[in-house]
């Protein structure tokens, strides 16, 4: 008898003594079967795309995806380990720019489904996707977080202007839409934001004016 086989029996065993009505409601837990479509295959949709087109802009998008995922997940950390006189401001434009990042992350992995791929979905596989480098677990003062973020940026606005190029090349427009309507034009925005945070300017008191520049 094969294990499976032996699961089974003893799991009418178990149930033996339940009239039918009963037994109909238990759940079936436990289920185990093959995928129904491999990571990295295309299920080719009635969309009019070529499968080698749909086949690189799910490469394309699943790396954008990755490093969406990370930079999302890097708004939170800073969103809760924020410290000093800009707490509050920062603590509520990093929870926004979190938000506007998860949005992202869904339009985009729902675009690789609808190009008949998969989109990558779970922390280790991000992990080993993406190209953002790793930050400590500790906290870090707030000009440290602000260049991590803008530093995650750049990465993304420099494959996402390569990405949305080729795919306009490859006559998916769709994708193209997607990744300078929404990614690009998200991504530029939040940049700005932040950016303007590191410009040293005085808080109080305008600085002195060099001696001898007039006036
Ligand atoms: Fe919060």
């Amino acid at each position: 008898m094969s294990p499976k086989n032996d699961k089974n029996d003893k799991r009418e065993a178990k149930y033996a003594d339940l009239d039918e009505g009963t037994k109909l409601a238990r759940p079936i837990e436990h289920q185990h079967a093959r995928e129904i479509q491999p990571y990295g295959k295309i299920a080719q949709l009635p969309i009019a795309l070529d499968e080698v087109v749909c086949s690189k802009s799910v490469e394309n998008l699943n790396q954008v995806l990755a490093d969406t995922i990370t930079l999302r997940d890097m708004y939170k950390k800073h969103h809760w380990q924020v410290a000093g006189h800009t707490f509050y401001q920062l603590h509520l434009l990093f929870d926004k720019h979190y938000g506007e990042q998860n949005e992202l992350v869904d339009d985009i992995a729902e675009r690789i489904q609808s190009l008949g791929g998969i989109s990558i979905a779970m922390a280790p596989d991000v992990a080993e996707t993406t190209i953002i480098p790793r930050p400590p677990r500790g906290r870090e003062e707030v000009p440290v977080q602000l260049s991590r973020l803008l530093e995650a940026h750049e990465f993304i606005l420099k494959e996402v202007r390569t990405m949305a190029r080729q795919a306009a090349d490859a006559g998916d427009d769709g994708t193209n839409d997607l990744l300078v309507s929404q990614v690009l034009r998200t991504n530029e925005l939040q940049v700005w934001f932040l950016a303007e945070h590191l410009v040293d300017v005085p808080v109080v008191r305008a600085q002195a004016k060099a001696a001898g520049s007039g006036r």
